[in-house]
């Protein structure tokens, strides 16, 4: 069968945002600071629940096949004409941080069932099926693991591990999966599609800054999330001599400024860190801090320089407990080293984007994302889109314009076919 010209072929943008803002209005609420409108549907929260249900809605609109797995992946599948074939898979998650924009994760599950119209609209069929997903908890914020539903698909955690993973009031996933009603039956353990897509937003501000509409990914840097209970003495804030305190507080905060010496110094490469969570007790202001709960999130575009750097962080930990005379735990709550795309998906990328005279450039994601767990799956690669605002993201201030989606989401259209060899 002769394969029908499909280069002319282009997404519908207004059709792409309005899907984009609609789902964005679930899970809204009003950020009176900054006054504008925020999402909030963090993993498998009602508003989540509401999030997949009408994401699975416009899946089954477009006469898609749906199946949900054992930790609530959505899989929504196109048949292709030869359907013993392995499929094409387009994905990303549409779980949210709790002050999210509308296109963190969004666009790339949005973008493939717009893909998927825009076959549908010009009767174009595909010799390999196509298949659009999102996977759960993404972003790790809830249950403390970011990647959970795509790491659980690939075999890097387990179903036991993540179903029995809580949140801070102690619910468990497989309970709340059930809660919303999306604790499904298929086998989770995903057969390895031909190959993996994800559109995403950039999230920084590199693309914008150079004037690049596209970003052809390189791969993902690696990630290393600690989570810190420390416990020392609450006292008097008034009576109880500096010499005598165990102050929790005080040794959450050293660690807090030792990781931005250790960047300061240089030794450890292009690394990034945050203590994103700082909490401590019992928080009242004429009081020594007794415990302190906190999170390290350290972010490495080198595996040895991680390594040095958990290394040496450990041995700091060591330190600050014995000079503030705290204890110390510490749990590994994420890990994953670099991963690098790969090299045939990033050249098709480029040369799509070159073909439709879109300015790009390589890039290194800063984020993690669904892609690189699904890299030892499959071959995968990733498009990335600049945003407005310095792409600001994990903030409401995220936007990309209809045009910055509408170039990534044809290269995503044009990716797919070549992969899935349109007829
Ligand atoms: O943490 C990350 O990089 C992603 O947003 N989950
Ligand atoms: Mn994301
Ligand atoms: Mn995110």
């Amino acid at each position: 069968m002769h394969e029908k010209d499909t280069s002319g072929l282009r997404i519908d943008r207004d059709r792409l945002y309005r899907m984009l803002q609609e789902l964005g209005r679930i899970g809204s609420y009003h950020d009176e600071r900054l006054g504008l409108e925020g999402v909030n549907r963090l993993a498998l929260t009602p508003a989540d629940g509401q999030g997949r249900r009408q994401v699975v809605a416009w899946m089954e609109a477009l006469g898609l096949a749906v199946t949900v797995d054992r930790i609530g992946n959505v899989y929504a599948r196109r048949e292709g004409r030869e359907r013993d074939l392995a499929p094409i898979m387009i994905g990303s998650h549409i779980d949210s941080v709790p002050t999210a924009g509308i296109f963190d994760g969004c666009l790339g599950v949005l973008a493939g069932l717009e893909v998927v119209h825009t076959l549908a609209d010009r009767g174009i069929d595909t010799r390999r099926p196509l298949v659009v997903a999102f996977f759960s908890e993404e972003e790790g914020g809830r249950f403390g693991t970011d990647m959970l539903g795509s790491a659980v698909a690939t075999g890097r955690i387990p179903l036991a591990d993540a179903h029995a993973l809580t949140d801070r009031d102690g619910k468990r996933v497989a309970d709340e999966l059930a809660a919303i009603g999306f604790l499904g039956q298929s086998d989770e353990l995903l057969m390895p599609p031909h190959a993996f897509l994800e559109l995403h937003i950039e999230q920084g501000p590199i693309l914008r800054a150079r004037d690049m509409e596209i970003g052809v990914v390189t791969g993902v840097q690696s990630i290393s999330w600690h989570e810190l209970t420390i416990t020392g003495q609450s006292a008097h804030a008034g009576t109880t001599p500096m010499e005598l305190r165990r102050d929790a507080g005080v040794a959450a905060a050293r660690i807090n400024l030792e990781l931005r010496r250790m960047i300061a110094s240089g030794e450890y490469g292009q690394m990034r860190a945050t203590m994103g969570v700082v909490q401590p007790g019992p928080g009242l202001v004429n009081i020594v801090p007794g415990r302190c709960t906190a999170t390290v999130d350290l972010r490495n575009p080198s595996d040895e320089h991680m390594r040095a750097a958990e290394r040496d962080l450990l041995a700091f930990y060591d330190r600050v407990s014995a000079e503030e005379r705290v204890e110390l735990q510490w749990r590994q709550t994420a890990r994953t080293d670099t991963v690098a795309f790969a090299a045939d998906i990033q050249e098709r990328i480029a040369t799509i984007s070159r073909r439709m005279g879109l300015r790009h450039e390589r890039i290194v994601s800063g984020a993690g994302h669904d892609a690189q767990e699904m890299a030892v799956l499959c071959p995968t690669g990733m498009i990335f889109i600049p945003g407005e605002r310095d792409g600001i993201s994990h903030n409401p201030r995220e936007l990309s314009t209809p045009e910055q989606c509408e170039k990534g989401a044809n290269v995503l259209l044009h990716a797919a076919l070549e992969l899935a060899q349109a007829t």
